[in-house]
């Protein structure tokens, strides 16, 4: 019988089965294994036992593979009763499924399949772990990175400092079972120490634990801004903002500051929370570094940037409508200013003109002989990442042969005799014509005393009377020709005969000034007089200047009426006709007497005397004689009355410039003042001094008077009177 013949009985043969079963029942059958290389028990047992008769023999199968256990002994595998026991168990050798095979007589009997595999649990890396830095009030998550472990099913706990001291979990502190990472929602300070990651494995019965990680507490936050403004370019004339935000606790306050500079902007605004910096209308004079710092009681932060200000192209220098000569040279210029510097673009009717120098920065559109094919519409287009400017111009390139139409040789040609004469020849043409000249029949050509200039005009130096005549300027181009006549007369040379002479003149009086000329009688003679270059005006200044009559012989006099010291200077006569002038001058000198002296300064004090310092006045051209010393006293009767004083040395000649004034009078109030006298007489007084007091002083006078008369008994009365110094002034 096989056991497995029993799968298709029929109800009849029950009994028979359980009798049969009993032959042969496996009773107790192996179970799956989880074991650890390192277990301290160094072995596994697997059971195996059938209810049999005659008792079974029992054989083991390992991956299908018979164990071989009766035929040799194995170092490993060993059978007690029908358990079979492997001692020091390896996970290559032995993991695996197992069954065990029962047998006898009957038949055999296979058991459930039972897997022996290896469990483990990998230590945790040997590497210190990096310390939890965590702001109080703030929350901590610290990770246990678990190394492998097998089977899977794991605990995780943490070891606070020192084993076996576990942390406990609760409302505040939290171990995920997934993860084995450890959070704290609000770290205080005494969470501070040293944590370890605690993984066991139930199924092992092993467990392992992390390095430290310290955990460190930091006081509560200090300033740190968080929201930084970046550099920033703005553009002229805009409005920008600058935002600046600090996170802390307490609730840091914003300070703005520009480097290098005492204030900020005045167009500026700070937002009520300090959080934001406005900058209105932002100039060149605004760029620079901007700093906001973030204070509170903890401490301190600060971020720095730059702002940069730029601006969209302006024209600095553009094109204009122009007509032009063909054939000319010809230059358009446009200059944009602007930041960055503005890209200049040309266009001529529509289409792009690409300029030949490309390393300039092609603000020049140059021509060297213009052509009709130059005319048309010209634009240049100043641009930057600001903006971008338009200008526009029309170019009209034009050609006509020569005509003096509009601007024909002078009929009438006036040149002085020994001057320059310039025949100015000014036809309209383009392009530009060839110039001859004629005179008379004769054709001119370039010679020392004559040239005929690049603009076409003749030019004819140190002239005589043959050069006298007709002449004639021819202008021609490849359009055609012109000319244009006038008749040259050479006139007398306007000459100063009578110059002025330098004259020497007394305040008051009369002086004439002479200036009389010979000219070509055919001309008007002008007489311009200046001083010092300023042009006398006769008709405003007719209290002093005055034109002596122009008579037949060409005299242009000034007479200078009662001549003040400003008169002085050096006067200039121009004399001139339309064709030529002449100028002469001459120095007139004023005298008079002496202006007045200047600053006086009493130096000294005494009771009876001062010491008097001066300054030199103006001595009007002539020498300074002497001067006076006159004083005024506090009781003079009226102001002006003022005195000649005594003075050491009594006479004062002109190079004296200090003085002892004597015979004051003691405790006295004094002015003093000083005149200069030359050959001319005394000039004015200076101004007076600072008032003064004399020093007090024994008296000099006694009383007068004096008499004494009885009075009551054993008294008599004395009486005197006290003398005035005025009476001795008077
Ligand atoms: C944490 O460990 C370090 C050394 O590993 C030790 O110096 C420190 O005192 C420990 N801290 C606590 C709170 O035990
Ligand atoms: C700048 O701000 C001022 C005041 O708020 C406003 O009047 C002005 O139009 C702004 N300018 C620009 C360019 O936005
Ligand atoms: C162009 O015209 C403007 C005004 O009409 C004048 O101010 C400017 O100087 C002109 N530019 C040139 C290059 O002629
Ligand atoms: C013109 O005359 C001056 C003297 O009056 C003389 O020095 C000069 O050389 C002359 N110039 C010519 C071109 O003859
Ligand atoms: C004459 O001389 C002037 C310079 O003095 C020069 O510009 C001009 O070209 C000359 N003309 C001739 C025809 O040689
Ligand atoms: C000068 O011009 C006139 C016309 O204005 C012309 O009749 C004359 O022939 C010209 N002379 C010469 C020499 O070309």
């Amino acid at each position: 019988f096989l056991f497995l013949s029993l799968i298709q009985p029929s109800p009849v043969h029950v009994l028979s089965i359980d009798i049969l079963l009993v032959s042969l029942w496996p009773s107790e059958e192996p179970v799956d294994v989880v074991y650890t290389e390192d277990s301290p028990d160094g072995r596994i047992s697997m059971n195996c036992r059938a209810r049999a008769n005659p008792p079974a023999s029992y054989r083991w199968r390992r991956d299908n593979w018979e164990i071989k256990l009766m035929e040799q002994p194995d170092e490993y595998y060993s059978l007690v009763g029908g358990n079979l026991v492997i001692t020091n168990p390896r996970q290559k050798k032995h993991a695996g499924t197992y069954i065990c095979v029962a047998r006898n007589i009957y038949g055999t009997v296979i058991s459930k399949e039972a897997r022996v595999k290896f469990g483990f649990v990998e230590e945790f890396p040997q590497e210190e772990r990096d310390p939890v830095y965590v702001k109080e009030g703030q929350g901590a998550v610290l990770l246990c990175a678990p190394p492998k472990v097998w089977p899977q099913e794991v605990t995780y706990r943490w070891i606070f400092n020192e084993f076996p001291v576990f942390l406990y979990t609760d409302h505040r502190r939290f171990v995920s079972q997934k993860t084995g990472n450890l959070y704290i929602s609000k770290v205080e300070a005494q969470d501070a120490g040293n944590y370890s990651c605690f993984v066991s494995s139930p199924v092992t019965g092993k467990s392992v634990f992390s390095k430290f990680i310290p955990l460190i507490p930091l006081p509560p936050d200090d300033a740190d801004i968080r929201v930084k403004f970046p550099d920033t370019t703005a553009m002229l004339a805009s409005n920008i903002t600058l935002e600046c935000f600090a996170l802390g606790n307490p609730i840091p306050h914003i300070v703005w500051r520009k480097v290098d500079a005492t204030d900020l902007p005045p167009n500026h605004e700070i937002s009520e929370s300090g959080a934001v910096l406005h900058l209105y209308n932002v100039q060149y004079e605004d760029v620079g570094g901007y700093e906001c710092e973030a204070i509170n009681t903890k401490g301190k932060d600060w971020h720095k940037a730059w702002l940069y200000v730029e601006s969209a192209p302006e024209w600095a220098e553009t094109i204009n409508n122009t007509q032009i000569d063909i054939g000319s040279e010809h230059t358009m210029r446009c200059v944009a200013s602007g930041k960055p510097f503005p890209f200049i673009r040309w266009y001529k009717d529509g289409y792009m003109k690409l300029c030949s120098k490309r390393n300039q920065l092609s603000i020049w559109l140059k021509f060297s002989s213009l052509t009709f094919d130059d005319s048309g519409m010209y634009q240049c287009i100043a641009e930057n990442y600001w903006g971008i400017k338009y200008a526009n111009a029309e170019l009209r390139v034009i050609a006509c042969a020569p005509t003096f139409e509009f601007n024909p040789v002078r009929k009438q040609l006036l040149g002085a005799k020994d001057g320059r004469v310039v025949i100015e020849c000014k036809p309209r043409a383009a392009p530009r014509p060839r110039y001859t000249w004629t005179k008379g029949k004769e054709l001119l050509y370039n010679n020392s005393r004559i040239s005929i200039m690049f603009d076409g005009s003749l030019e004819i130096l140190n002239a005589t009377n043959n050069d006298e005549g007709m002449y004639s300027c021819f202008a021609e181009n490849d359009r055609g020709k012109s000319n244009s006549s006038g008749y040259l007369t050479i006139t007398e040379a306007t000459s100063i005969t009578e110059p002025p002479e330098d004259t020497e003149v007394k305040v008051g009086d009369e002086v004439i000034l002479r200036c009389a000329a010979s000219y070509d009688p055919m001309l008007d003679i002008t007489f311009i007089w200046a001083i010092d270059f300023r042009v006398i005006d006769f008709d405003s200044e007719w209290e002093h200047y005055e034109r002596v009559m122009v008579g037949e012989d060409g005299s242009g006099d000034l007479r200078i009426k009662n001549v003040q010291i400003w008169h002085e200077g050096r006067y200039t006569c121009v004399t001139q006709t339309v064709v030529d002038s002449d100028t002469a001058y001459a120095d007139l000198k004023i005298v008079g007497v002496p202006g007045p002296p200047g600053v006086i300064r009493v130096e000294e004090i005494g009771d009876t005397w001062v010491k008097l310092l001066w300054t030199k006045g103006a001595d009007h051209n002539s020498p300074i004689i002497s001067y006076t010393i006159q004083t005024r006293h506090n009781w003079a009767l009226n102001e002006d009355d003022w005195k000649d004083a005594s003075t050491t040395p009594t006479f004062l000649d002109g190079h004296v410039e200090k003085v002892e004034v004597t015979d004051l009078y003691p405790w006295m109030e004094y002015q003093f003042r000083i005149i200069a006298t030359n050959e001319y007489g005394s000039g004015e007084a200076s101004i007076p001094s600072l008032k003064i007091k004399t020093w007090d002083a024994a008296p000099v006078i006694s009383p007068t008077d004096v008499a004494g008369y009885g009075g009551r008994n054993g008294e008599i009365v004395i009486t005197w009177t006290v003398s005035k110094p005025s009476v001795h002034v008077t």
